[in-house]
């Protein structure tokens, strides 16, 4: 194994997989984000280094493949998967996840109208996030792990925007950006789409209870977006009553 390098940058999050820091990218005004997958001291050496190469060769590749196909997400901007890095765009959040509690949380505090206005911005986003994941899924790609955690928001890029604040209600003019292919792969198979958006449909009813509308929305703008849809949520029916099913066994 190569010998540890110091980071420089500040840690964003230390997950089992990985570690992920904050950074700039040869000049001090680009920001990036150095994705990391720690050795696991319990694993035989060589099968380490060769899994750690392998799942960091397959992100970046995942990445790349995204972009160049008209899916957003961040740009890579360098590999070395001896060491099991991937230094990558930093998008400026939020991640869907807070938005979402901090927009309905906000929104409670609101008089009717107002609420109206809100509802229609959060339908505008859903439907965006509907016409990403078809667009992921036509060019049979399969996230793995479509959480709102992994779903971004950045403001689309205009002179003079700024980083997306929560009070805003400018959602319109932000753009959906996918990160965290680490489980994702390429793959035709309906079943493993149906699975994608299963494992998004748990992750929003689990977010807000008003989430459930919203998941509806956007199961609409992915039937209109994606090409092979029809089937894929016939085979979403399937999974989730084998959810239903295991879970009523635990
Ligand atoms: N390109 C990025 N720009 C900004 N923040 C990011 C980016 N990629 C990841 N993050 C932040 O780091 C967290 C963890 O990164 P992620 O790739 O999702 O790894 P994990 O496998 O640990 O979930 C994300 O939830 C997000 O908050
Ligand atoms: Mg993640």
């Amino acid at each position: 194994m190569p010998p540890l390098r110091l980071i420089d940058g500040t840690l964003v999050k230390q997950g089992a997989e990985a570690h992920v820091y904050k950074s700039t990218f040869l000049y001090p005004n680009v920001p990036c984000l150095i994705k990391v997958r720690p050795t696991k001291p319990y694993r035989h050496a060589t099968l380490d280094m060769r899994l750690t190469k392998h799942r960091c060769i397959s992100e970046a590749r995942l990445l790349n493949r995204c972009r160049s196909m008209g899916v957003l997400c961040p740009t890579v901007y360098f590999v070395d998967e001896k060491r099991g890095e991937i230094i990558m765009e930093w998008i400026e959040g939020p991640s869907v996840r807070d938005f979402l509690h901090n927009y309905i949380d906000d929104a409670s505090d609101h008089g009717k109208d107002e609420n109206k206005a809100i509802d229609v911005q959060l339908d505008a986003l859903m439907e965006n996030i509907g016409q990403t994941i078809g667009k992921l899924h036509d060019i049979d790609t399969i996230h793995g792990d479509l959480t709102t955690s992994n779903l971004m928001l950045k403001p689309r890029e205009s002179p003079g925007t700024q980083v997306l604040d929560t009070a805003d209600t400018s959602l319109a003019n932000s753009d959906v950006v996918l990160i965290d292919f680490g489980l994702g792969q390429v793959s035709s198979s309906d079943e493993d789409k149906a699975v994608d958006l299963y494992v998004l449909e748990r992750a929003f009813l689990s977010t807000h209870p008003r989430a459930t509308r919203l998941f509806d929305i956007i199961i609409d703008s992915y039937k209109r977006n994606c090409l092979g849809s029809s089937v894929v949520l016939r085979r979403l029916q399937e999974v989730r009553l084998r959810g239903r099913k295991k879970s009523m066994v635990g």
